[in-house]
């Protein structure tokens, strides 16, 4: 058996999703823990993390930066998601690092319409970029694909808009879809470096739960059945239209985005529902309804 993974070092350590993964590695206890910060990031973190500043643009710095580390998790965010991530895979095939997790945490990238999606462009080029190097020198890799996140997701009215009367429904919302809370993803990248063999070279897919938005909906309206809930028809291909029309006009920002992932996340030719999930082997469990309504009525107390 592999021994598991123990110098890791982390970027976008302070971000949604790298705040969490940080410190579950952290509390972990067995991993030796070094966050790679942008020279001119604003970020901070408690005195007892190691954190290096480096110039994300020179494979040197990264390099150096990089010595001595067994595995790069990236959670940065879609800024970074393309050259930087590049050059920070040069840099650990320089540094000898063995295994890369890339900024991914989200739809199911082996499917081939997901892969086609605008928003995803950056995350495809670096997987094809790490295959190739996994193809020709000792550095592995491991994607994390978890769908879109529960609590964060609900929080911020994406997967279902908690705030108001009148959530989207997208085509009749009944597509169900794999969804894991951050916890859980943060739980799933600890239980990722303590199987390298078993994770190697692949993607590991898993969720808290997989749920559809009219059940999000029946569970919303049953915890605040004063609400007068009046949910909303939408139309995916009408809102990727608008997306592909602002794509064509050179707008690269969420408005433009975010409809393509909820075109992944809500029709069901995306694969939204994984299979052959991981759960098991990265010993992580699901949510029962009555834990699903838990977090479904922390969102709407925000
Ligand atoms: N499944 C979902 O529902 C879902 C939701 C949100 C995000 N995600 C995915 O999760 C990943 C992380 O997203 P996030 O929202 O957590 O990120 P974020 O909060 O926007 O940013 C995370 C960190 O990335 C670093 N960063 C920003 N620009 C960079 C650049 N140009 N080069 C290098 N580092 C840069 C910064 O760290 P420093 O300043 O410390 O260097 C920043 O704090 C992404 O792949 C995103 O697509 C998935």
């Amino acid at each position: 058996m592999a021994a598991p993974f123990k110098n890791i070092a982390i970027t976008g350590a302070n971000g949604s999703v790298g705040k969490v993964v940080l410190k579950a590695l952290l509390d972990a206890g067995n991993f030796n823990i070094t966050v790679l910060r942008r020279n001119n990031s604003s970020s901070t973190f408690p005195d007892s993390v190691k954190v290096v500043d480096v110039d994300f643009d020179s494979v040197d710095s990264l390099t150096a930066a990089l010595a001595g580390q067994d595995v790069v998790v990236s959670t940065v965010g879609s800024e970074g998601l393309n050259n930087e991530q590049k050059k920070l895979v040069d840099a650990a095939v320089a540094a000898g690092v063995k295994r890369f997790l890339p900024s991914e945490y989200g739809c199911d990238l082996s499917n081939e319409l997901a892969a086609k999606l605008p928003v995803f462009a950056h995350k495809i080029e670096v997987e094809k970029y790490l295959e190739e190097k996994a193809k020709t020198t000792p550095l592995t890799y491991t994607y994390v694909y978890s769908g879109p996140f529960l609590d964060w997701g609900l929080q911020y009215d994406f997967i279902f808009k908690s705030t108001g009367s009148k959530p989207d429904l997208y085509d009749g919302g009944d597509t169900a879809f794999s969804t894991s809370t951050l916890e859980t993803v943060a739980q799933a990248v600890v239980a990722i470096l303590s199987k390298p063999e078993e994770t190697k070279n692949r993607a590991v897919r898993f969720q808290s739960v997989v749920t559809t938005q009219n059940q999000l909906l029946k569970l919303a309206k049953e915890i605040e059945p004063e609400r007068v809930w009046q949910p909303q028809a939408v139309k995916l291909d009408d809102i990727t239209r608008v997306a592909d029309e602002r794509l064509a006009k050179g707008l690269y920002d969420i408005q433009t985005f975010a409809p393509y992932i909820l075109r992944a996340v809500n029709d069901s030719r995306y694969s939204p529902t994984f299979k052959n999930l991981d759960n098991e082997l990265l010993g992580l469990k699901q949510l029962t309804e009555a834990e699903l309504k838990e977090i479904v009525k922390a969102s709407l107390n925000n």
